[in-house]
C-alpha cells in the first residue's frame, strides 16, 4: 500500500470553505460542486433550521438546554431548492429577519454545534464527499479535508451583497446586523469563525465568483 493509500473504506472528497456572512460562501459552494460532481451544504441553513424550529416552538433563546433539545428532536431537510423544518417548507423564513437576528444566539450554543456537527459529517459520508459551507467546516467539522478555503470580502461589500439579497431591508439596517452577527460569530467560545492555517485564503471583494472557483479549481489540480 502507498503512503498516501487510505487504510480504510473508499476516499471522501470534502472541500471545505468558510468566512463571514456576505463573502460569497454559498455562491462559491454551491458553482463549485456543480463542476467538481459533487453535492453541496449550506451548513448555515442548519443553524437557521434550528432558531427557526425554535421561534416556531415558542422556545426561550436564553433556555440553551430546551435549544439544544429542539436540535436533536427538529426534522431538518435541506435540498438544492427548499428548507423543510419540522414538516414546513422554511425556505423563505429561515432568511427572514426574525431569524438572522437570533441565530447567532443558537449557533454559540455548544450543544446545537455538537448535534448538528454529527449531521453535517454524516452527510458527508453518505455522500462520498461533497462541498459543505460554513464557519467551523475546515476548522473543526473537517479539520483533514482535501481543501480548505477561507474567503472574505470588504465589510461594505458583504453588506451590499447581503442587502441585494434581501430586498425588505436597507443598507444601513443589513449592515449593522451584519457587523453585530460577524462580532458574535468571530468571539463566541465554542467554534468561533477563524480562518484554519492551510486554508486557501482568498478575498472575493473585487472578483467574480466564477474567478474565485476558477482559483480554486486551479488549486486542486
Ligand atoms: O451563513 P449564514 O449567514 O447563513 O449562517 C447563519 C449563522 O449560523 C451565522 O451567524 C453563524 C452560524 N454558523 C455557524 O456558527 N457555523 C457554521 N458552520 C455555519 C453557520
Amino acid at each position: 500500500m502507498s503512503a498516501d493509500a487510505e487504510p480504510t473504506g473508499p476516499r471522501m472528497r470534502v472541500i471545505a470553505i468558510d468566512g463571514p456572512a456576505g463573502s460569497g460562501k454559498s455562491t462559491v459552494a454551491r458553482r463549485l460542486a456543480e463542476r467538481l460532481g459533487l453535492e453541496y451544504l449550506d451548513t448555515g441553513a442548519m443553524y437557521r433550521s434550528v432558531a427557526f424550529a425554535a421561534m416556531a416552538r415558542e422556545v426561550d433563546l436564553a433556555d440553551s438546554d430546551a435549544i439544544v433539545e429542539v436540535a436533536r428532536t427538529s426534522d431538518i431537510r435541506i435540498d438544492d431548492t427548499a428548507v423543510v423544518v419540522d414538516g414546513v417548507d422554511a425556505t423563505t423564513q429561515i432568511r427572514g429577519p426574525e431569524v438572522t437576528r437570533s441565530v447567532s444566539t443558537v449557533a454559540a450554543i455548544s450543544g446545537v454545534r455538537e448535534v448538528l456537527r454529527v449531521r453535517q459529517r454524516a452527510w458527508a459520508v453518505e455522500r462520498g464527499g461533497g462541498v459543505l459551507e460554513g464557519r467551523d467546516i475546515g476548522t473543526v467539522v473537517f479539520p483533514d479535508a482535501d481543501m480548505k478555503v477561507y474567503l472574505s470580502a470588504s465589510s461594505e461589500v458583504r453588506a451590499e451583497r447581503r442587502a441585494g439579497e434581501v430586498s425588505a431591508l436597507d443598507y444601513e439596517t443589513v449592515a449593522a446586523d451584519l457587523a453585530a452577527r460577524d462580532a458574535a460569530d468571530s468571539t463566541r467560545q465554542h467554534d468561533p469563525l477563524s480562518q484554519a492555517s492551510d486554508a486557501v485564503h482568498i478575498d472575493t471583494t473585487r472578483l467574480s465568483v466564477d474567478e474565485v472557483v476558477d482559483k480554486l479549481i486551479a488549486r486542486l489540480g
